[in-house]
């Protein structure tokens, strides 16, 4: 089977090297890639953004399984396009159509499936432009901090958490009036502050099946101890020690199965991953968000996790057999740490040489922003350069082998997070 995988990151990175190890896949390819996708795959230059060069890229190359790394085209409606082309219909996509991806284009939408289906989720109330003197009102009157959060896709930048009831004031401002996200911040979601550990849990669904993958705890804030602006991610680690049986089942039972069973009450044929973003609160999960794609780097750490076949995997779910599928996820603990460009997730330079890769070991090297210079030197071109996977018995062995490879990686400006995990080994001591 021929499989395109669309993305540039180190989610896709790590879907192209699982999948290339699979028997079942003949010809793999990457749009666009970068300068590690282009080592297991054949690269594609074409933004995942643009169907018509994704359709040429298709046919021609025979292509039978189109996986979606990133929400952009799922938002955007690739996977209706593909269903709406006689000569695309044949295709299978893993990823939602455009109802489903409202789950994560849509924070006003999810918020009104969970409270439809007794997801549970923090309280909240919904306002336009035309409600703004309300949204003022309901801030006045609303326990602090209170979050406020910009209905539609906002680069991970829409979210605010104000301490204080003039800055929740400033957000709905600049959000309702302002216009500071676009058209993403024509509604506004406010609402109630969650206190707890926060983790996520992935599902795979071929519509009527699904499977658990592994849970993965993500490191968002650029600085150490979680502190500092707010990132892609700055690192992962997965299982998440304080997520025990006991709470998963509670997230199985509560959130992942009148998730798909709202789903098919709401008639949404939804084939793809769901990412789960939840906050543990006392012991009971409450859902943050919902993304519809696999997380960046939690990808780099629960795809090392999965011992059987990826690609198998894949194509089970595009056929609708996933009940078939015998998921194997090793009981080993992965840790991956991310470099990145100096000044991210401000500006920063591209163009770096990247040296040392070579003299790592024992550790997964997954690229995101890299590419190859006219001499084909691997440079960066991205703000997250690479996630450096450690795998081990031990928590503490598989931070060890991570930040170790973050360290003998090389190139000007280089930043990393030297507590990845840590805050887990101190919970578990
Ligand atoms: P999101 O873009 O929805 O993932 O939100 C970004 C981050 O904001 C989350 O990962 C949480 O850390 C935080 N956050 C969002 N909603 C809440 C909430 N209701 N209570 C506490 N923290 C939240
Ligand atoms: N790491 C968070 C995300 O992929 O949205």
């Amino acid at each position: 089977m021929n499989i395109l995988i669309l993305g540039s990151g180190g989610r896709e990175h790590a879907f192209a090297w699982k999948i290339s190890q699979s028997p079942l896949c003949d010809q793999l390819f990457v749009a666009p890639g970068n300068a590690g996708t282009a080592a297991v795959a054949t690269n594609l230059p074409f933004s995942y953004n643009d169907f018509a060069s994704l359709r040429n890229a298709v046919l021609e190359h025979k292509v039978e399984l189109v996986i979606v790394g990133p929400e952009e085209p799922l938002v955007n409606g690739v996977v209706d396009f593909f269903e709406a082309d006689s000569e695309l219909q044949h295709i299978k996509l893993i990823g939602p159509n455009q109802a489903g991806a409202q789950l994560e284009g849509s924070k006003d939408f999810s918020k009104n499936f969970m409270e439809k289906h007794g997801i549970p989720t923090a309280a909240s109330r919904t306002f336009t432009a035309d409600q703004y003197e309300e949204g003022l009102a309901y801030i006045a009157q609303h326990s602090l901090p209170v979050v406020l959060k910009a209905d539609g896709l906002a680069a991970g930048k829409g979210v605010i958490i104000a301490e204080k009831q003039e800055d929740a004031n400033q957000a709905l401002k600049e959000m309702l009036l302002d216009g500071k996200f676009g058209g993403a911040g024509n509604k506004v979601v406010i609402e109630q502050f969650l206190k707890g550990i926060e983790l996520s849990v992935f599902v795979l669904t071929d519509g009527e099946n699904y499977k658990i993958l592994p849970e993965a705890k993500d490191y968002k804030r650029i600085g150490e101890n979680d502190t500092g602006l707010n990132t892609g991610g700055m690192g992962a680690v997965s299982p998440v020690l304080f997520a025990d049986a006991n709470f998963l089942k509670k997230v199985e039972e509560k959130v992942v199965k009148p998730t798909l069973s709202g789903l098919k009450a709401d008639g949404i044929k939804y084939v793809g991953f769901i990412f789960i973003g939840l906050m543990n609160v006392k012991g009971e999960p409450f859902v943050i968000e919902y993304n519809v794609r696999m997380g960046d780097p939690e990808t780099e750490v629960v795809l090392p996790r999965i011992q059987s076949d990826f690609a198998m995997l894949m194509a089970a779910t595009a056929k609708g057999i996933l009940n078939e599928y015998e998921l194997v996820i090793s009981p080993q603990v992965a840790v991956t740490t991310v470099v990145v460009a100096g000044g991210y997730p401000g500006d920063y330079e591209k163009g770096k040489v990247i040296t040392g890769s070579q003299k790592i070991e024992d550790v997964y090297l997954y690229h995101a922003g890299t590419t190859f210079n006219a001499n084909t030197e691997v440079v960066t071109n991205g703000g997250r350069v690479m996630a450096l996977t450690g795998v081990a018995n031990s928590l503490e062995n598989a931070v060890r082998k991570s930040q170790h490879a973050a360290q003998t990686v090389q190139f000007e400006g280089k930043y990393f997070r030297r507590d990845i995990g840590m805050d887990l080994i101190r919970y578990n001591d």
